[in-house]
């Protein structure tokens, strides 16, 4: 837990609770200060890509290499572990490999991603899909914070010219294959009393922005029938998603972020933007979800006098980890549970590219993206040495 403790103290939330650490904000670059100062301090190389990730090279930089790392930004409000713990985990997995005399025989690299949670610029795993080209740099250079701070304009205060944004078959080429170490956001591994686990798959999930759209008005002058006040609808929309996801077995709806425009007590909105999260075992009932909420969400807009526009601010197919790679871990760990997720990762993008896979550390409360979040230190050092064994058979001389 050093490393962890080490950055206990970055971007603590006093309103919300738990960390708010978002892409290219203080506390995140603070973060990638700390990782390049730990990764110097072991003797890695530290380089940042043209996408805003940061790679620690073990040995020289080359193609093919073996990967692993996460992110070090959060949710708003999230836990410590979300992110920090693969990172922390990958800088103890080289200690540990170090002090068994281990020398890699192929490239080597620990990876932070940027912004993978989406908190700040609303698109999630901005830094690997960027680098996939899964993402369009144009549409990236343009997201806006709450602030209204471009990310273009948040790179370039970084340091990163937002200029060479994109696909990048030089940085993948360099990615062999990829293991992200991960805090368990779920019970599973709790109910299988076991300290670590490998991930099998991701759901299919996605975002979407409906901005509804009515008059601003005064709350004590406006007669209740002469109102078209967009929180109507936007409300029925909430408890719409509740009920209609209910007809798609084992998919999840949230409407976590709701921004009424112009946000008084006193006012009646003029905009109201509500923000879905659709997650299902594929992209037919993922899209059967959205387009059942999209048409009640159009039905009440119209009913109600309001306007409504809807965006898709982000998707991602459901993932099926390599199954040869997946079974070599838990294999290699002893048989370890293998266990899926409906969580969203750097992984899950980079899975489209290379083997990829995730080791999973059990947590306690099965809570995530909260403060709540926890991983005991003894499992997470069970996390770190699976990941060292991981590590020393990837990147150890072929047998
Ligand atoms: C990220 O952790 C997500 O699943 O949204
Ligand atoms: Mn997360
Ligand atoms: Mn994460």
């Amino acid at each position: 837990m050093t490393l962890l403790d080490d950055i206990a103290g970055v971007g603590t939330d006093p309103a919300r609770g738990g960390y708010s650490r978002h892409g290219f904000d203080t506390a995140e670059l603070e973060l990638r200060e700390w990782f390049s100062a730990e990764a110097t301090r072991r003797g890695l190389d530290v380089t940042g890509d043209r996408n805003g990730n940061l790679w620690a090279w073990w040995g020289e930089p080359g193609d093919g290499a073996v990967v692993t790392g996460s992110h070090l930004d959060s949710v708003p409000g999230g836990g410590a572990f979300d992110g920090p713990l693969g990172v922390t985990s990958a800088l103890e997995a080289v200690d540990l490999l170090r002090s068994r005399g281990f020398r890699p025989a192929k490239p080597f690299a620990v990876v932070v991603f940027a912004e993978e949670e989406g908190g700040r610029f609303g698109v999630p795993c901005l830094g690997s899909r960027l680098l996939t080209g899964a993402l369009d740099p144009d549409r990236a250079r343009r997201l806006t914070d709450p602030a209204g701070t471009t990310l273009a304009d948040a790179a370039r205060a970084a340091g990163i010219d937002p200029a060479g944004f994109g696909a990048d078959p030089a940085a993948l080429a360099r990615i062999g294959v990829f293991v992200e170490l991960h805090v368990e956001q779920g019970r599973g591994l709790v109910d299988l009393a076991a300290p670590v686990g490998v991930a099998d798959s991701i759901l299919a999930h996605g975002r979407w922005r409906f901005s509804l759209s009515g008059q601003g008005n005064h709350a004590g002058t406006t007669l209740m029938a002469d109102r078209v006040d967009p929180m109507l609808p936007a409300a029925r929309l909430v408890l719409d998603a509740n009920r209609l996801v209910s007809d798609v077995e084992g998919a999840r709806a949230t409407v976590g972020r709701i921004v009424p425009t112009p946000g008084g007590t006193n006012v009646i909105a003029s905009t109201v933007d509500v923000w879905l999260d659709v997650r299902a075992d594929d992209d037919e009932r993922t899209r059967a979800v959205v387009d059942a909420i999209t048409a009640a969400a159009a039905d009440t807009a119209r009913g109600s006098g309001c306007g409504l526009t809807v965006t898709e601010e982000s998707y991602s197919t459901a993932v099926t980890f390599d199954a040869a790679l997946r079974d070599r871990l838990a294999a290699g760990l002893g048989g370890v549970p293998v266990l899926p997720t409906g969580a969203g990762h750097d992984a899950g993008v980079l899975a489209a590219h290379v083997p990829t896979a995730m080791l999973f550390v059990r947590n306690p409360t099965g809570i995530s993206h909260a403060p709540a979040e926890h991983a005991e230190p003894g499992d997470c050092a069970a996390g770190a040495v699976a990941l060292a064994d991981v590590l020393a058979d990837l990147a150890g001389p072929a047998s």
